[in-house]
């Protein structure tokens, strides 16, 4: 006998996970982010003080002031254009909720982070696509755009000057960007702007789930906190302590940026690596922690990979050519060396 049927638009719903693409003994994992999490977070979460009423009580829907504050601080925003949320998945879930209405359309990047289609689609939305690399298109009345800098899985830079503005609104998708905890340098947020943030990607703690969503726009805000009461209430009050000892405390600053300096040069240094290589090429990557890789001729880049021993996730993840393939440059030093060595021998 069987039971009523789930709906159409999450049956249609397309996930993968890192098991999805087993890593074979003896190959080299690409996937995802393998590097080892910050001693500053070790020494904060060893030092938790954390009592039981702190989970005995639902916290402020928008978030603690003080990390709203921390965030604001970072974004160049005040706290209260600040929402602190469960991940940046949420924060991305919110914006596009909050943005748009069923029927309107998403024009977001291809190839992309999977949540962008797959959210959009759940909220009844159209969804056109543009192409990273490429020109980012306008956005008008009753539209949406999302840009993501540093773009999941090419790592292309999108900065202001790179978009011309237009009547609607804009989420910025900077999940992967590694901003001064101090002071952010980007240019501020205008009132069609939508910041979302990974804090816990940041802070190399995405289990905690932390992330943000600011806006200068006061109505946004508002409707996100309202939206929100429904969703999450309020992110874990323990997690969003861990993120504010994390951020505030005095060896962050400088351990963020050795991490940021470590992770560069292994992008350059794969990047070199398949430049000397007959077989790969990849789109030229500014900033993040990811390469996406394909083959001259048309060839599968996946598979080249795959039988020389290195697994990344294929372009199908991201909404594009299956032959594509995306690595990871966030790993221990010695995995970065054995896989440029395999690569420029492709
Ligand atoms: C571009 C982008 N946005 C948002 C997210 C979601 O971040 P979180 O893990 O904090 O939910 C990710 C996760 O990988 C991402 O790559």
């Amino acid at each position: 006998m069987s039971g009523p049927a789930v709906s159409d638009r999450c049956r249609s719903v397309v996930t993968w996970t890192y098991d999805s693409f087993p890593v074979p003994d003896g190959s080299l994992d690409l996937r995802g982010d393998n590097s080892p999490p910050l001693e500053t977070a070790r020494l904060v979460l060893a030092g938790l003080n954390a009592t039981a009423e702190q989970a005995a009580f639902y916290g402020p829907v928008a978030g603690e002031q003080p990390l709203r504050e921390a965030v604001g601080r970072m974004l160049g925003l005040s706290a209260a254009q600040v929402v602190i949320t469960a991940g940046g998945s949420e924060a991305l879930h919110l914006a596009l909720l909050c943005a748009a209405d069923p029927g309107d359309t998403v024009i977001a990047p291809r190839p992309g982070f999977p949540g962008f289609d797959q959210l959009a689609v759940l909220a009844g939305l159209h969804v056109d696509h543009y192409d990273v690399p490429g020109p980012i298109p306008g956005v008008g009345h009753g539209q949406v755009r999302v840009i993501c800098s540093p773009h999941n899985p090419t790592g292309v830079l999108v900065g202001r000057q790179d978009v011309r503005p237009g009547g609607g609104w804009t989420i910025w998708d900077v999940s992967h960007s590694a901003p001064l905890i101090t002071s952010h340098p980007g240019a501020p947020a205008t009132e069609r702007d939508i910041v979302v943030f990974s804090l816990s990607k940041l802070l190399r703690l995405p289990g905690i789930r932390i992330g943000c969503l600011a806006s200068p726009s006061a109505a946004l805000i508002k409707a996100v906190e309202a939206v929100k009461t429904h969703m999450s209430m309020s992110a874990s009050q323990l997690s969003q302590q861990v993120a504010l000892g994390v951020l505030t405390s005095p060896t962050i600053q400088a351990e963020l940026g050795a991490r940021k300096h470590q992770v560069d040069s292994h992008r350059l240094r794969l990047q070199t690596a398949v430049s000397r290589s007959t077989a790969l090429r990849c789109v030229e990557a500014d900033a993040g922690t990811h390469l996406l890789i394909s083959a001259e001729r048309e060839a599968d880049a996946g598979a080249t990979l795959r039988a020389a021993g290195i697994i990344g996730l294929p372009g199908v993840v991201f909404g594009t050519d299956q032959s594509t393939v995306r690595l990871c440059t966030a790993q221990p030093a010695v995995v970065i060396d054995a896989a440029a060595h395999i690569l420029e021998q492709q």
